[in-house]
């Protein structure tokens, strides 16, 4: 399932967050990466032992705590911290499909990738290019986002970035592992979730939407691994 969360940082999250960004030092953006994505990987990003980006990517993880979209979407159980890449005068990310496993900073126990996120922290106006395309079973999608927006899909995606020929593109990306391991489940957990919370609105609290909660919380409970 893919999924746009709007509004994770508000607009003056990110241009506070830009103007952190714009003042630092980026890197080679095939420091992260295996030997197939470094055959096609052409970007700059902030070090992974940057202390500025530990700190934003703090402040992203304290956003997605704060939301229940995606939360509901998500079910995360752990994140990799977010990251942060530029592209610019041509840079691009070929066709490649995330690592399954990675090293978690500060962490013993490597982390599985069921979520790949890519946080926007630039308007489609400052760029041409960039686009986030993520080929599925349902075939192939072009995502290009609001400032403050992010877009979480399948890692298990094949995806790629398209060159960026005007302007730069600025975004936080990370991979979560989720509490439910299998999308197919993941994606029912959240389509019940949303007409739960539908109905209550809708209609308040009733016998109904109390069976049906306990219904959502017994699926988690058997599909969950925590
Ligand atoms: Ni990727």
């Amino acid at each position: 399932m893919m999924l746009h969360v709007p509004e994770v940082l508000s607009p003056d999250q990110v241009r506070r967050m830009r103007a952190t960004l714009d003042a630092t030092q980026w890197v080679d953006g095939r420091e992260t990466v295996g030997d197939q994505g470094a055959q096609v990987k052409r970007n700059r990003q902030l070090s992974e032992h940057s202390p500025v980006g530990r700190e934003l990517a703090k402040t992203v993880l304290a956003a997605l705590a704060r939301n229940p979209l995606f939360f509901s979407a998500a079910l995360p159980a752990r994140f990799v911290p977010p990251l942060f890449n530029r592209y610019e005068g041509g840079e691009h990310y070929g066709l490649h499909v995330d690592g399954a496993v990675r090293a978690v900073p500060g962490s013993e126990q490597p982390l599985r990738t069921d979520l790949s996120c890519t946080l926007f922290l630039c308007d489609p106006d400052d760029y041409d290019g960039g686009e986030l395309e993520v080929v599925d079973t349902y075939g192939s999608h072009e995502v290009k986002l609001p400032a403050g927006d992010l877009i979480l899909y399948p890692s298990s995606s094949l995806h790629r970035v398209h060159p960026v020929t005007r302007g730069a593109r600025v975004c936080a990306f990370f991979w979560a592992q989720s509490m439910v391991r299998n999308d197919q489940q993941r994606a029912m957990l959240f389509e019940l979730d949303q007409s739960i919370q539908k109905l209550r609105a809708r209609l308040g609290e009733s016998e109904e939407t109390v069976a049906l909660t306990g219904h959502y919380h017994n699926l988690l409970r058997l599909w969950s691994e925590i």
